[in-house]
């Protein structure tokens, strides 16, 4: 069985922009549009046009220079914001307009203080109105995980009926499981009658830590497209990480049966480029782009991957554009592992004597350190004959 392809959905420049304390200018809108689209992501969502001048201007100027990605701008359900996001994106070689409006009963009855059926009117004649600009919209149904299941089958048929072609149902507050996420989408793709006219989207959020585990299972039920952003920037706790998911369809191909086609080589520039213009710093230990992702420090471990990267290591570090693995020596290191650290210094043991009297020194350097420097691993042979630089 060949493996389908998944449509990459990139909101880093929207939802990202959202993290409380992240205000991009248009010029670092574009610097990050133009890195996405050498990455290949499908489609990137550029911001939100009405919430200001200078956002709806910032989007303009993404959609001017992005020629191989679709860009899209995000849309309240209301006809003159739909006129300005349409205006937004027009220079762009491809443009999806992007319609949001809830459908939870907790949304309807206190943020939007309308009923159901109002809600459902209101978003079939902001569907058929932003089709009057594009062949491509996509309808987000806020809060899709705490609506009401039969209420969203019926929703949806109307929005698809109405023209969507592209239907997003998002765990807006991050409280979905795997499980319950992926149930929906088999629901809804079985009882909604046009369901095979639109594209079904995920967007996740990570309050509970499940974003990125939502996204995959929904792939499994059906989703063909996946919203997330680069580090998982976004609201609160974040948005399910672009990396992470590209890099679990591509290794774990053999299980989801799904590829993008970003390019993943480009992940770690990715990464980098967006902490270094949010001032969002990457976690050490955060998966595929953390500093520490692709080094080792325990002397199992170490030893190991001197024998064989394999036995610790599921992806290279080339794959994703980093650096080499990397073999840290800490208090929990072998003998192998220091042996080989020395060596990449410049030193070579004479004798298996020097080699134990240098590996107790560092032994007791460790202990007092977290992290050790080159001149700390040299120290470690001062005064020492028998080994050669
Ligand atoms: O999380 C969400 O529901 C959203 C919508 C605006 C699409 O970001
Ligand atoms: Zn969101």
């Amino acid at each position: 069985m060949s493996a389908e392809k998944i449509t990459i959905f990139d909101t880093t420049l929207r939802d990202g922009e959202q993290s409380p304390g992240i205000n991009l200018d248009t010029g670092e809108k574009v610097e990050i549009a133009l890195m996405l689209e050498g990455l290949k992501v499908d489609v990137i969502e550029a911001g939100f046009a009405v919430s200001s001048p200078g956002e709806f201007e910032a989007i303009k100027a993404v959609a001017r220079v992005v020629k191989d990605s679709t860009i899209c701008s995000l849309s309240r359900a209301v006809e003159r914001d739909i006129d300005l996001t349409a205006e937004a994106v027009s220079g762009a070689a491809s443009s999806r307009i992007h319609i949001v409006l809830a459908t939870s009963p907790i949304h309807m009855k206190y943020k939007l203080q309308m009923t159901p059926e109002n809600v459902l009117e209101h978003a079939v004649r902001a569907v058929v109105h932003a089709r009057r600009y594009s062949e491509d919209i996509e309808f987000s149904c806020e809060d899709a995980s705490r609506s009401e299941p039969e209420f969203l089958a019926r929703f949806v048929e109307q929005v698809i009926g109405a023209g969507a072609t592209t239907v997003s149902l998002p765990d807006t507050v991050g409280y979905a499981t795997p499980d319950e996420y992926g149930k929906l989408f088999t629901y809804l793709r079985n009882v909604v009658p046009n369901a095979d006219k639109a594209v079904f989207s995920a967007h996740c959020h990570n309050d509970l830590g499940m974003a990125v585990s939502n996204s995959l299972e929904a792939t499994r039920q059906g989703a063909r497209q996946i919203e997330c952003t680069i580090n998982g920037i976004g609201e609160r706790a974040g948005n399910a990480s672009l990396e992470e998911i590209v890099m679990a369809l591509h290794t774990r191909e053999d299980f989801f049966r799904c590829r993008t086609s970003v390019e993943t080589r480009r992940l770690t520039a990715a990464s980098r480029l967006v902490s270094e213009i949010t001032g969002f710093v990457v976690q050490p230990n955060k998966a595929i782009v953390g500093r520490n992702a692709f080094s080792h420090q325990s002397g199992i471990h170490q030893d190991g991957m001197l024998k064989n990267p394999l036995t610790y290591q599921i992806m290279t570090a080339a794959e994703v554009g980093a650096d080499e693995y990397r073999l840290v020596l800490g208090k929990n290191s072998g003998r192998n592992g220091f042996r080989m650290c020395m060596r990449s210094l410049g030193v070579e043991f004479g004798s298996d004597a020097d080699l134990d009297l240098a590996f107790s020194r560092f032994k007791d350097i460790a202990d007092q350190k977290a992290s050790l420097c080159d001149e700390d691993l040299l120290a470690t042979v001062a005064g020492m004959e028998a080994f050669s630089r």
